[in-house]
């Protein structure tokens, strides 16, 4: 058997004893036309991808499997239509975001998700770093060929926060929201973070990557001091590890909601959770919008995601920009 054929024999092996539970081994060297030490081979490989299996004499049961941002786990029981469908896993990339587009443009299906363990040079807004320790956090990003026009792809950021502030509240007593357009706070704290990019041709959307990174097991320790004070992380909020597989399967879900209803009518049936979860509502801040710098009270965010900032007695209908909360 080839390397790559022993893979797949023990990718469906496993799917197997996951299902049953408990399968017998003359069954299994049956089906798959094993030998006993090919079956051992296998139940090798299976075990170094992090999965507990045991023996009696006769049968093999299925104990435990790894919280590892792997393909067969990301994907067993995913229950979505298209996001997550083709899911592409690293241990390290550089970025996600730099991995995704280059597979979009290698033509990879609307859907796809590139995930890792690690990023070495993980982006976030305007340059900055994403700091993404190992096996703590989820770095996913998602390809997506929309057919609408490159005027509703900006949306697509708060529409992502949506759907990852309902995938926190399903987690956490903590209070979760969104820091328009695309942070998420735990407790007034950042915990996640969204980064989307657009690639257009004539005034039409090749491809968005849409990069979400998502602080779930770190400790306060993994965190260096200049982001102390400023970011959280899903178990410091809520003091209970948490299955990042579970959370990644849960957030494509509402994710796949989200984009089919924006796809439909934007941000129109989204509009009540993007007022109630936001932080800024009735907050004064510091907006900087292009170079210009503008104060003042927002006093609520319209249906198609905007914000409406009060400065100087005129109400200013804000798409982008960079936010500074300067009081409650
Ligand atoms: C931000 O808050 O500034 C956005 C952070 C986005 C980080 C994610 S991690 C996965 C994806 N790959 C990247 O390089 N960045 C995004």
């Amino acid at each position: 058997m080839t390397q790559p054929e022993q893979e797949k024999t023990a990718e469906q092996i496993l799917f197997d004893i996951r299902s049953e539970n408990k399968l017998e081994i003359s069954n299994i060297l049956k089906k798959y036309e094993l030998t006993y030490s090919e079956l051992e081979i296998s139940l090798k490989k299976i075990e170094s991808w992090g999965y507990g299996i045991t023996k009696d004499d006769d049968s093999l049961m299925f104990q435990s499997a790894p919280d590892a941002l792997i393909d067969s786990e990301i994907s067993y029981g995913l229950p979505t239509k298209t996001i997550g469908k083709n899911i592409i896993a690293f241990q390290a990339v550089p970025s996600t975001n730099d991995s995704a587009l280059k597979l979009a443009e290698q033509n990879a299906i609307e859907g796809t998700i590139v995930v890792a363990e690690k990023q070495t040079n993980g982006k976030g807004r305007f340059g900055r770093h994403w700091h993404s320790v190992e096996k703590k956090g989820i770095y996913c990003s998602i390809i997506l060929r929309p057919s609408f026009s490159t005027e509703f792809a900006p949306g697509l950021s708060l529409m992502t926060a949506v759907a990852l502030a309902d995938t926190f509240s399903e987690y956490t007593q903590a209070k979760v929201q969104i820091k328009w357009p695309n942070d998420i706070l735990l407790n007034r704290k950042k915990t996640a973070g969204i980064l989307t990019e657009l690639s257009t041709e004539k005034n039409k959307i090749n491809h968005i990557i849409v990069g979400v990174g998502i602080n779930i097991n770190h400790i306060v320790d993994d965190f260096p001091d200049e982001l102390s004070s400023i970011a959280t992380s899903l178990y410091i909020e809520s003091k209970t590890k948490v299955n990042r597989v579970k959370f990644l399967q849960r957030f494509l879900f509402h994710f796949e909601n989200a984009y089919e209803n924006y796809k439909t009518d934007r941000l129109k049936s989204m509009h009540a959770k993007t007022q109630t979860y936001s932080s800024l509502i009735d907050t004064e801040i510091q907006l900087l919008y292009g170079k210009k710098l503008i104060s003042g009270k927002v006093v609520d965010i319209n249906k198609d995601g905007a914000l409406l900032l009060e400065s100087d007695g005129v109400i200013h209908v804000i798409n982008s920009g960079e936010v500074t909360i300067v009081k409650k």
